[in-house]
């Protein structure tokens, strides 16, 4: 095997480090800057010097710190300071606007606390920050501008949460010489100096190039595997599984995480075939990026002899404002609506078509409701009569003489007058398992076949929302759908919530899956394109936490509880029975979180004591957030703890040990939302990986408790996230190579783990890494279930001896995913094996395999 660029660095970082050791100075200089690059979203940088003139950079554009602020995520002219007790702090300003600046702080300058945004002015900005320290009290000065001439304020605090009431001062009240100006690779940069110990410096060079280290790491995948196993001979492997040291797994490991991205809803499995129903799509839905993203989307006023305007005047319900106004001069004119990418039609299948209608002059009269094909041919019509003049809901039904993939709708007003017109809808008769309002068949049936244990909906981010006005708030999406109410999904598009909260939980009972609502911690998302916002006022907090309290009462309370009635008006007087509720989602962990979280976790803590509440640590695997997040879930003994990962293949292959770390005496895991990112999309490649991933999982299952891919759904043309798990069309559902693997996982999951020991023929670490068992057993069925994974190029001959499992030797099912790692539309291939076959058996080369035996 060739001595790879990896084992180079390793080489090289230890020649280093001795040589470090032997000749190191007692003390250096150091200095904390920032630049502009990457329009200033660089974070904190250091350099290091041993005469304070020459300055070596650590790492070209390396970031220590990143700041989470706003939009902007900008860390201008930071200062940075020691205190007495050695502890460093760091205070920049934000943006030119606002009188807010940030404050983190760190014991080694790697690795740093939260960060706290102080307004410290309202009428002024806040920058050029300066501190100093005097006793127990830090002085702290900055230039503020806005009045369009610089003055200079000052305020005291003692630990960086209060502070005195802000004074203008003189600008002699400035200190001089805190910060200075020096060469680094050839540009001035401004920025504290600071006179450190060694190791200090010492230890930021080692974060460094840790971090590098870590990224060739990831970067490792079967693209190189050619070179990598050019010697590579079949391998050979001796499994022992034993149920000597066997443990209880989680019987909910493998579950979904359903959200509104990328068309997942309206759109995708949301199955109403009309787009902008409701008229409801504003500007605000692309923060007016988009000129003809609006209230008329989607429509199109077809022939002459009419004016067609929105109108809000006297709408069916406050949360549905707007509504079409059609003056008709002849009868001629026509409303269509193209649906999302056109309405796919089946011939034969029939359509629920409904409006709201009001006529508003003249008697009203016929309208004639038409489906037509892309040359105006019509594949379906019928008509109704408008002559209220309230509002009234009148509903038709139209069938489907073709198969047509790019349908349109069209109204047809037969009369002369003004008619306004809401909620106009065309609904499949056939939707999963026949339910009014209800999802699209296929990707239901995709999602269910996964045999979930739980959902989690409605996000993400999408549940935390792009600010505080834009949190999914659960009551605004039950009820009739003229009263529910719509919004800019954070995605960058429109959400209808037609598919709501009622529809969430029925979906789940009907698939057999757990809901697992997630609602905002107070917060909403620190990465909306909108910008963190801070939290919801504490003054609207306790109405806030009762929304949260009175969702579980809607979900478990009786008929006779204020929420459990309204939960049976809408038609499921029996409770959800909800065990699970998402706290929170990759939140940034600051203060103003920590306050709402906690208030809201003990509150339901208090009043449903048997609902598991799952906190959150942040989006990264590692970092700032998933520190703090865990230091919450410790402090108030949150029973789960939510876990993001997105990685590239490379990261799965080189971290199989990362959760054996996981205290099991703390709070149990759900890895919320993970996927393994191939340079070319998803594939073969990603799949293993996610399915090697899946054995450290269950291998990991007395604490890990939950885990859910994430995005689940995708639609073509409309994908703003990749990679997921299950692309569509409005015809076609595409599964990833993927979603065989969370299915092969769902379907055959186990509650009981078998350690199984393997030995292989060639032990290099790099084939040690891509072979990988896991061995469960159910106990309902007496199951034994064997999963192997093969990320070689090569054969693995495996030879198992299951020592005192007695299996049986009849209809033992073996699975196997396999192909090029590029690959990206293999299918398993089931067939039906020997005894023999699963006691000694090929796993091909890139191959998932899966082996089912009875046991007694
Ligand atoms: O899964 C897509 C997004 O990834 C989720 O909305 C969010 O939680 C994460 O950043």
């Amino acid at each position: 095997m060739k001595l790879n660029l990896l084992a180079l660095l390793i080489f090289c970082i230890g020649q280093f480090s001795s040589y470090a050791k032997a000749n190191e100075p007692d003390s250096a200089y150091l200095f904390a800057y920032t630049t502009n690059e990457y329009k200033r979203h660089n974070g904190l940088h250091f350099a290091w010097s041993t005469n304070g003139k020459s300055w070596q950079a650590l790492g070209p554009e390396y970031k220590y710190m990143r700041c989470a602020y706003g939009r902007e995520k900008s860390i201008i002219q930071p200062m940075l300071l020691r205190d007495k007790q050695g502890l460093w702090h760091c205070l920049w300003s934000l943006n030119n606007t606002e009188g807010t600046f940030a404050h983190a702080t760190s014991t080694d300058l790697v690795n740093w606390k939260r960060e706290s945004y102080s307004k410290v002015i309202s009428n002024d900005n806040c920058l050029k920050i300066e501190v100093t320290n005097n006793g127990d009290k830090y002085n702290l000065t900055w230039v503020g501008s806005l009045s369009g001439k610089e003055k200079i304020y000052r305020v005291t605090t003692h630990e960086f949460k209060e502070y005195s009431e802000a004074k203008e001062v003189h600008p002699g009240m400035r200190s001089d010489g805190l910060r200075s100006t020096v060469e680094i690779r050839g540009v001035k940069q401004t920025g504290t100096k600071h006179k450190v110990e060694w190791s200090v410096i010492d230890g930021l060079i080692k974060a460094q190039q840790m971090s590098v280290y870590k990224s060739l790491l990831q970067g490792e995948g079967s693209a190189e595997d050619a070179t990598r196993f050019a010697l590579l001979k079949p391998v050979e492997a001796r499994i022992d599984v034993t149920t000597t040291g066997s443990k209880t797994i989680s019987d909910m490991l493998i579950g979904v995480f359903f959200e509104d991205i990328n068309y997942s809803a309206d759109g995708g499995m949301y199955a109403e075939l009309i787009q902008n129903r409701d008229f409801e799509y504003t500007l605000s839905d692309k923060e007016g990026k988009d000129k003809n993203w609006n209230s008329r989307t989607a429509w199109k006023l077809k022939r002459e002899g009419a004016s067609w305007t929105i109108d809000s005047l006297a709408p069916i319900h406050p949360n549905n404002k707007h509504y079409s106004k059609l003056e008709l001069e002849n009868p001629r004119a026509v409303l269509a609506n193209e649906g999302f990418d056109g309405i796919a039609l089946k011939e034969g299948d029939k359509y629920y078509f409904s409006l709201f209608s009001r006529v508003l002059k003249g008697k009203g009269g016929r309208i004639l409701v038409r489906l037509v094909d892309k040359d105006g041919k019509v594949c379906g019509e019928a008509a109704l009569n408008s002559t209220s003049a309230d509002w009234k809901k009148q509903e038709i039904v139209l069938t489907s003489t073709q198969t047509v993939g790019e349908a349109q709708l069209e109204i047809h007003p037969q009369f002369v007058g003004t008619i306004a017109m809401d909620m106009i809808s065309l609904f499949p008769q056939k939707t999963f398992k026949g339910r009014r309002n209800g999802l699209r068949p296929d990707l239901a049936q995709a999602i269910a076949d996964i045999k979930p244990r739980f959902m989690r909906f409605p996000g993400g981010c999408l549940a935390h929302g792009g600010g505080l006005d834009n949190m999914y708030r659960w009551k605004n999406t039950i009820g009739p759908l003229e009263a529910r109410k719509p919004q800019p999904n954070i995605a960058d598009y429109h959400q209808s919530a037609g598919l709501g909260y009622l529809e969430y939980f029925q979906f789940c009972e009907d698939i057999g899956a757990e809901p697992l609502p997630v609602v905002a911690a107070g917060v909403p998302c620190q990465n909306s394109p909108r910008g963190q916002q801070g939290g919801i006022p504490m003054n609207q907090m306790d109405d806030y936490v009762q929304e949260v309290l009175d969702l579980i009462e809607w979900a478990n309370g009786s008929v006779n509880t204020k929420w459990g009635k309204i939960r049976a008006e809408l038609g499921h007087p029996k409770p959800f029975n909800l065990k699970y509720l998402g706290l929170g989602n990759e939140d940034q962990i600051s203060d103003v979180f920590e306050e709402r979280f906690t208030m809201i976790y003990k509150a339901v803590k208090a009043k449903y004591p048997e609902i598991t509440v799952i906190g959150t640590s942040g989006p990264n695997s590692e970092g700032t957030d998933y520190q703090e997040g865990w230091q919450v879930a410790n402090k108030l003994g949150i029973p789960m703890v939510d876990e993001h990962n997105y990685q590239a293949v490379g990261w799965f292959l080189h971290n199989q040990h990362y959760y054996d770390r996981y205290d099991r005496s703390k709070s149990k895991v759900y890895l919320g939302e993970y996927a393994a990112r191939a340079a070319q999309g998803p594939n073969l490649e990603s799949a293993l990986a996610e399915a090697l991933h899946l054995t450290n999982l269950e291998r990991n299952g007395d604490v890990v408790s939950m885990a859910s891919y994430a995005p689940l759904l995708a639609k073509e043309g409309h994908t703003t996230w990749n990679p997921d798990l299950i692309y569509f069309n409005n015809t076609e559902i595409k599964p990833t190579v993927g979603y065989y693997v969370q299915k092969l996982y769902g379907q055959n999951s186990g509650d009981q783990y078998l350690p199984a020991s393997v030995s292989l023929s060639n032990n290099h670490d790099a084939v040690k890494k891509r072979v990988a068992i896991s061995v469960v057993r159910d106990s309902k069925s007496k199951d034994l279930i064997i999963k192997l994974v093969n990320l070689l190029p090569v054969v693995v001959k495996t030879t198992t001896d299951f020592q005192n499992i007695t299996l049986f030797g009849t209809n033992i099912m073996k699975t196997v995913l396999q192909g090029q790692p590029k690959d990206k539309k293999i299918m398993p291939v089931v067939t039906e094996v020997s005894l023999a076959e699963v006691q000694s058996t090929e796993l091909p080369p890139y191959s998932f395999t899966v082996l089912r035996v009875k046991t007694k």
